[in-house]
């Protein structure tokens, strides 16, 4: 069964609420919406430090300072943001152009791509759950998921008619974004002292799937109570993302929890859980979340870079010695995500 979207639910508090500031100071979210104290971002962000995840200049020319670059950021933090990538701003301007002209349509309009009901098994289309929604506590925000690479992946009944630029926007910036993840793999496999196509070998080569993601987040009336995504790791090689210039990404290292700065044409890149795998540990997946905004829309475009359904995903066999055995499993991605989504053992 559909949820009611968050977007409709913030709506709703607006126009009642808009004419009485009173009433506003006294409101509250349903209470679906509430997290734990422990989950509660006001509670748990370190606030005023020094540290920083790091921005690192892909157009570095000497490659091994790159590598080591990138190598140290992925595994210090799992999450760096790129700047120089090659990527022009327009292709990322029409990007989000579309992204918010779809979200902005009537609700009827969105409707038309939401999931299809029980028995489906993609994870295309728009809604506002993942999985079986085994958490109690719902999420402050919407999505639509569809792929948009390979060819042989992408199904456009999922891709919105509605704006008419939506396709060549998201077709342009694919073809962009592949050069982006490939230099990124070669970077992996050089830091983990491995032939350059180790890490994209070890991730499915040319059918790995790049599906994309709209988060479109609402304003909250109470902010400090509740998440956007609560904390996870993704499950996919690496992710690619797009902020609009309202913050909200965080991500946890030792424990405490720091917010992401927004730096305009930047991409941020995830390490997701195949990437830890396949480096047998030594790149961490990072856990991060999204804190909501109390006025303002917070928007975001990422791209889960995934090996393919039938693809087996385990640590690099070079990397494997005596000193350094496997740490994890080798088993297909599809298993690997159904245990993940279900909640169940790796
Ligand atoms: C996600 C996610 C972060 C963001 O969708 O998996 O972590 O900044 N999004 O929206
Ligand atoms: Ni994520």
């Amino acid at each position: 069964m559909e949820v009611e979207k968050v977007q409709n639910i913030a709506l709703k508090f607006n126009n009642n609420n808009s004419n009485s500031s009173r009433i506003i100071e006294e409101s509250s979210i349903p209470k679906e919406f509430i997290r734990s104290e422990n989950e509660q971002p006001a509670i748990t962000t370190v606030h005023g430090t020094e540290l920083e995840v790091p921005t690192i200049d892909l157009s570095e020319a000497n490659e091994d300072e790159l590598v080591d670059l990138i190598s140290k950021a992925s595994e210090e933090w799992g999450l760096f943001q790129v700047v120089n990538h090659g990527i022009p701003t327009q292709v990322i301007q029409d990007l989000q152009k579309a992204g918010r002209d779809f979200f902005e349509l009537p609700q009827e309009e969105k409707e038309v791509y939401s999931k299809p009901p029980p028995g489906y098994k993609g994870s295309e289309g728009y809604s506002n759950k993942l999985g079986k929604n085994i958490d109690t506590v719902r999420p402050w925000v919407d999505h639509l998921f569809h792929n948009i690479w390979p060819p042989s992946a992408i199904n456009f009944h999922f891709w919105p008619k509605n704006p008419p630029s939506y396709r060549k926007a998201n077709e342009e910036y694919a073809k962009y974004l592949i050069g982006v993840t490939e230099k990124l793999m070669k970077c992996w496999s050089k830091g983990l002292g491995l032939e350059e196509h180790k890490i994209r070998e070890g991730g499915g080569g040319d059918e790995m799937v790049y599906l994309a993601k709209i988060n479109y987040y609402p304003p909250c009336p109470r902010p400090e109570l509740a998440l956007g995504v609560p904390a996870h790791t993704d499950l996919s090689l690496l992710t690619i993302l797009v902020p609009n210039d309202v913050a909200g990404l965080q991500v946890c290292r030792d424990g405490l929890w720091y917010n992401v700065r927004y730096i305009p044409n930047a991409l941020i890149i995830h390490i997701g859980d195949q990437l830890e795998v396949l480096s047998n540990g030594k790149y961490k997946a990072v856990l991060h979340r999204t804190t909501v905004n109390k006025e303002k829309t917070r928007m975001s475009w990422p791209v889960f870079i995934e090996p393919p359904p039938h693809h087996e995903v385990g640590p690099v066999p070079e990397l494997i010695t005596e000193n350094n055995p496997a740490k994890y499993k080798t088993k297909k991605f599809a298993d690997y995500k159904y245990c993940k989504l279900n909640k169940l053992p790796q």
